[in-house]
């Protein structure tokens, strides 16, 4: 008989075979900033999370570096917005002005940025539109400006989550042509059209006014054109691919894993976090052996990044059981 059973004995020799661990150093942290003064606003779908305005931002920027993470992903909430989300690329922007208030507080803090219109556009769809349809080509321009004035308020990395195709092509051209030759990539490159991110168009006030954005991002259904995706980013110059929902698509990364050296990225989203929280308020789950769990499956599946809003949580678990 093969005894499987010696190799769990005792705790010494489950540290000892251990495949796969978590680590803070692994962890990328989501926020919110919004305009005004003196807000802290908590979003009623993501317990624990809040829309800060800058001069509030503060208490959390503390926690954050504390906390000794090496990355936070951030979203502005602009209160102006339009047909063509003119705010996104407005050096004096919300988001701009959060970066360069955050670089200055935290120069080591790596800060990266999300690349999208849709918290900008008025219709709340992450490119131009023309009738009912969402225009590429012509969006790439300003997703290209936008890349330029986050870099230029100091963001680190740059992080197109809209989908258009050869996005990643024309950020890069952007960003080198404006000197920005060190500001890294990381595409969302599989990212599907997902009920999972529902929350956070609450949190970050980007629902589209009209249709779905399934004409962009993924169809769920499709783990080989998730392949195509993630190789195609690649070749446009991406520095780290992300698979986005997480747990639903780790076969996604787990191919991804053996076909490419590159950092993989997840993005454990909104709605995979309220679930967990929802559950963990009423009594039902163990909310730190769930999310225990869930983090060493997408570190299992081959993702060396993993975004999550459980970031500050699990730094918090990890030192209890150091
Ligand atoms: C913007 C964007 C979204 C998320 C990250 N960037 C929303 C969307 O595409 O509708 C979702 C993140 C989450 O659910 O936590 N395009
Ligand atoms: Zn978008």
């Amino acid at each position: 008989m093969i005894r499987m059973r010696r190799l769990r004995v005792n705790d010494a020799m489950r540290n000892l075979v251990r495949e796969t661990s978590i680590s803070k150093n692994d962890l990328v942290y989501p926020v919110f900033v919004t305009e005004g003064e003196n807000v802290k606003n908590p979003v009623d779908s993501m317990p624990g999370i809040y829309q800060y305005s800058i001069d509030r931002f503060d208490e959390e920027l503390d926690r954050i570096v504390k906390s000794g993470i090496p990355a936070i992903l951030i979203f502005g909430i602009p209160e102006h917005k339009d047909e063509k989300g003119s705010e996104a690329y407005n050096d004096e922007g919300i988001t701009q002005r959060a970066i360069r208030h955050i670089k200055e507080k935290a120069p080591n803090l790596l800060v990266i940025a999300d690349v999208c219109l849709c918290e900008y556009t008025s219709h709340g769809h992450c490119g131009l539109v023309c009738g009912h349809e969402i225009l590429n080509d012509e969006t790439l321009v300003l997703l290209g400006k936008m890349a330029v004035s986050l870099a230029k308020a100091g963001a680190d990395v740059i992080a197109p989550s809209d989908m258009m195709d050869g996005r990643v092509e024309y950020i890069r051209q952007a960003l080198d042509e404006n000197g920005f030759l060190n500001t890294m990539i990381m595409a969302y490159s599989a990212k599907f059209a997902s009920g999972y991110y529902s929350p956070f168009r609450d949190a970050a006030q980007s629902a589209p006014a009209f249709g779905d954005r399934r004409t962009y991002q993924m169809d769920p259904a499709n783990g080989k054109e998730a392949v195509r995706e993630c190789e195609n980013d690649i070749e446009e110059g991406a520095d780290i691919i992300m698979v986005k929902p997480a747990l639903a698509y780790l076969d996604v990364v787990k191919e991804m894993s053996y076909r490419t050296d590159y950092p993989i990225a997840v993005y454990n989203v909104s709605g995979e976090y309220s679930m967990v929280k929802a559950a963990a308020q009423n009594g039902w789950i163990d909310e730190k052996r769930i999310v225990m769990e869930n983090m060493i499956a997408m570190k299992r599946a081959g993702a060396k990044i993993i975004i999550t809003y459980h970031a500050l949580d699990v730094v918090k678990w990890l030192e209890e059981d150091a």
